[in-house]
């Protein structure tokens, strides 16, 4: 019998329970253990539950406890758990977490303290929810250098476009619904403006290129600007518009590396990626593209990788299988400014002709797009590849003479 404790008893610490619960047999014959949760660290209440005996509200309790092997950290943010978490490794109990804003943040030093203490540090449920890509990545598909990663790595911003595209819902009740269903942030800004995202692509290529990526080297754009126009002209071009991590490797070595709405085609397989699932590729110089797909938030697909990890973590205890990347910095990041890439560009203006003739002037190899029942003073167009500091310097331009650029939305070669 292994025992296992529970910090955080919300939407993903009380599937990781229910999980563990139903699933004995089968986890037992999958990691020749039975699992036993003594303690769920919470400082709410919650006493009508079979388990209630279970709860504590003193950290110390876990800690101190050596019959505790493995302690999975589902509560979030990065305070207390980074705490909680480093305190654990060094008493030698492995850590298994669903917090990407912790691994994002901290993954460097804690898989560092890990190995230090000769236990595992594991957080297959970061990224993707209940799809299983971080072992994939750093198993299945070790052999190849990865050019690039893309995906749609936020299920909550993808329920909400799903909904406002299909249904014609309001980002507000769109956004509602999805906090009930429990897909969203505490904070559900940290859906909305990209941050849990620009976490997952954070994790995803600092697992690829073994030097740690912090968030705010990452340049992160959310999805509060995107109207319905917007998603009309992409739908007349022939895409859909999505928010999408992406990691590219460039021929100088850094990275391109961004979250921010993008138009993609509709023949791409992340086109068709809708509601709450998530889609993942992986570009491998030996596989060539590998597609992951699958349910991307909610309780009980998270749970699922988290306890996936424990039971890794149970047949582990003695040998140990390390995940690892080391420290890293902003030289690993190209600068936004100079990264290469083509636009769609949304502008009012008293004379759509006119403003068409200026954007030709200032933009590479521009194409108008038009769509049903669009106002008289709009115009839509993409232009060709430039770097985003020339399409900032052409944008400011265009509006010194009179036009008004409502939206700019990068446009994706997956
Ligand atoms: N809020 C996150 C999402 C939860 O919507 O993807 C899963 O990481």
């Amino acid at each position: 019998m292994v025992k296992v404790a529970v910090m955080g008893h919300g939407v993903v610490g009380s599937g990781v329970v229910e999980v563990i619960m139903n699933h004995q047999e089968g986890i037992m014959k999958r990691s020749a253990a039975e699992l036993d949760v003594k303690y769920i660290l919470d400082i709410r209440e919650f006493p009508d539950l079979p388990y209630s005996d279970k709860f504590t509200k003193n950290f110390d309790d876990i800690l101190n406890d050596d019959e505790v092997k493995v302690v999975a950290e589902v509560m979030g943010g990065v305070h207390p758990a980074y705490d909680f978490t480093k305190a654990c490794l060094e008493a030698g109990k492995s850590v298994v977490t669903s917090n990407k804003e912790l691994v994002a943040t901290k993954g460097a030093e804690l898989l560092k303290i890990a190995k230090e203490n000769n236990v595992n540090y594991l957080f297959e449920a970061s990224v993707g929810g209940g799809i299983p890509i971080i072992r994939p990545i750093g198993l299945c598909l070790a052999a190849n250098d990865v050019i690039e990663v893309a995906g749609i790595l936020n299920g909550t911003t993808n329920f909400i476009l799903t909904k406002m595209i299909r249904e014609k819902m309001s980002f507000e009740d769109a956004l509602k619904m999805a906090q009930q269903l429990g897909y969203a942030e505490r904070n559900p800004a940290a859906d909305v403006e990209g941050h849990d995202a620009c976490r997952k692509i954070c994790i995803l290529a600092s697992l690829c290129y073994g030097k740690h990526i912090y968030p705010e080297l990452v340049h992160t754009k959310g999805i509060t600007d995107i109207t319905l126009s917007d998603v009309s002209y992409a739908s007349a071009w022939g895409g859909v518009i999505k928010l999408i991590g992406q990691v590219k490797k460039l021929d100088d070595g850094t990275l391109d590396i961004t979250v921010e709405p993008m138009l993609i085609e509709k023949s791409s397989q992340l086109a068709n990626v809708d509601d709450v699932f998530n889609g993942i590729l992986v570009r491998g110089d030996a596989t060539g593209d590998v597609v992951f797909y699958g349910k991307g938030a909610g309780k009980l697909p998270t749970a699922s990788a988290v306890v996936a990890d424990i039971i890794d973590c149970v047949q582990h205890l003695k040998d140990r299988k390390f995940v690892f990347w080391e420290d890293g910095d902003e030289s690993l990041v190209k600068p936004y400014g100079e990264t290469v890439f083509p636009v769609y560009i949304r502008a009012e203006c008293s004379d759509s002709k006119a403003a068409a003739a200026k954007a030709a002037e200032l933009f590479a190899d521009i194409k108008v797009i038009g769509r049903a029942q669009a106002p008289e003073n709009e115009l839509a167009f993409t232009c060709g590849a430039m770097t985003a500091a020339a399409q900032e310097k052409a944008v400011a331009e265009l509006e010194s003479s009179g036009v008004s650029v409502r939206s700019k939305i990068r446009i994706s070669d997956l």
